[in-house]
């Protein structure tokens, strides 16, 4: 099936005009949804170490249009992903290769069955995304939160937000064997417009801290790298803190999580993770939990500079001692750091590639992307991609 429109940002209007002319009938039983991307400001790796993250929903949206069929037909199409995949709502999903981007909703809808929720019907759905795929400001997240608000509205399934993020993390645990925690999706499910969350990864607990900047802005650096192996490196990585946190433990320390210990624990306890590669996991997720705890307050407290050093501070943990950055995003970060105009920039989301934030004067961002972007692709030998971003809500009904 060839949907042929030639928009480059996609409405919600758009969507709803391809749903028609794709599926006919009328537009009235139609519903759509928006699910945004994230940045993370600060607290990288450390979700799933019982960490505080403070991330942001973003104004990327993806777009998704839904409506209830007579039959028990489920069919997926999205206008910038070639494939049509139809299935039926009473079988069981498995994962399988060949269904590509429809293994994260049918993960989905597995989990709604396994908690019991039953469908009366199938459904149908058109999908548009203006986050770049893969591009490490969670498409994928995204994906997963927004299909599961919309099933969940459209049939009246009683979940809350919380438990939407659950279903999108799990999805991606049982379908798509990445191990990841849980901030992507609960900044996605429970995100606000004008605001940054800080959400404790052991608790959930989280509280929403205005974002207010000032004369500065969030411009996002997509290194435009094809992410090979990441998800294999990741699990790695997270395979590796739970070896410290286990050497720790039969060492007699005891907590649950490594981001537990506060810095001056880490000091009386890290002779005792003496594997170097271990030593230098574990001392980046307790450096970078503090970090998290000392920019919420610097930006509750108006100090802009001092949130920017932060950031500095973050990539370089995350280059030397937690290993994720890649020549790419040392590249935009450092770039960026040496700007005038630029308080600080650090790659956000699992790294590897992806993308990287860069906190800049709004009167400078046009001199700004110019110049790391000469340096990128002289040093590179591609171009990255920006673009200056502001907060979002999180899913939502439209
Ligand atoms: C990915 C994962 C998150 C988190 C980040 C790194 O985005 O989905 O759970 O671990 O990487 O901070």
């Amino acid at each position: 099936m060839t949907i042929d429109l030639t928009f480059t940002e996609y409405t919600p209007e758009d969507l709803k005009k391809a749903f028609i002319k794709l599926y006919g009938g009328s537009a009235a039983a139609v519903n759509t949804y928006s699910s945004p991307a994230r940045i993370n400001i600060i607290g990288e790796h450390i979700d799933y170490n019982g960490g505080k993250v403070f991330p942001a929903s973003i104004n990327r949206y993806l777009y998704i249009a839904i409506r209830k069929r007579t039959d028990s037909k489920v069919l997926y199409n999205d206008v910038r992903f070639p494939g049509s995949y139809e299935f039926d709502i009473n079988q069981n999903f498995v994962y399988d290769k060949a269904n590509d981007y429809a293994n994260y909703l049918n993960g989905i809808l597995q989990q709604l069955k396994e908690r019991g929720f039953k469908f009366s019907c199938g459904f149908e759905i058109l999908m548009a995304s203006n986050i770049p795929a893969g591009g490490g400001i969670s498409s994928s997240s995204a994906l997963e939160c927004g299909f599961a608000y919309a099933v969940i509205d459209t049939f009246g399934f009683n979940l809350d937000r919380i438990e939407i993020a659950k279903l999108g993390q799990m999805s991606e645990h049982n379908f798509m064997n990445v191990k990841c925690g849980i901030m992507d999706q609960f900044i996605i499910a429970t995100g606000k417009k004008n605001y940054a969350e800080l959400l404790d990864c052991n608790t959930l607990e989280y509280e929403y801290v205005p974002l207010e900047l000032g004369d500065y802005r969030f411009v996002v650096m997509n290194t435009n790298k094809v992410r090979k192996l990441a998800d294999s490196k990741y699990n790695e990585r997270r395979g590796q803190c739970e070896q410290a946190l286990k050497i720790l433990q039969d060492n007699g320390v005891k907590i649950g999580a490594l981001c537990e210990l506060t810095p001056a624990d880490w000091e009386k306890h890290s002779y005792l993770v003496s594997d170097p590669i271990l030593n230098k996991r574990a001392k980046h997720c307790i450096a970078e939990n503090q970090r998290v705890i000392d920019a919420a307050a610097t930006l509750k407290a108006g100090n802009l500079k001092k949130l920017g050093q932060l950031l500095n501070a973050s990539h370089k943990s995350l280059k030397e001692d937690y290993e994720v950055t890649g020549i790419e995003l040392d590249t935009l970060a450092e770039t960026a750091q040496n700007q005038d105009g630029c308080l600080g920039a650090r790659m956000t989301g699992a790294g590897f590639g992806g993308c990287a934030i860069a906190l800049v004067h709004k009167d400078k961002i046009d001199t700004f992307i110019e110049k790391v972007q000469t340096e990128y692709e002289k040093v590179i030998g591609y171009k990255a991609g920006f673009f200056q971003c502001e907060t979002g809500d999180g899913v939502k009904k439209l």
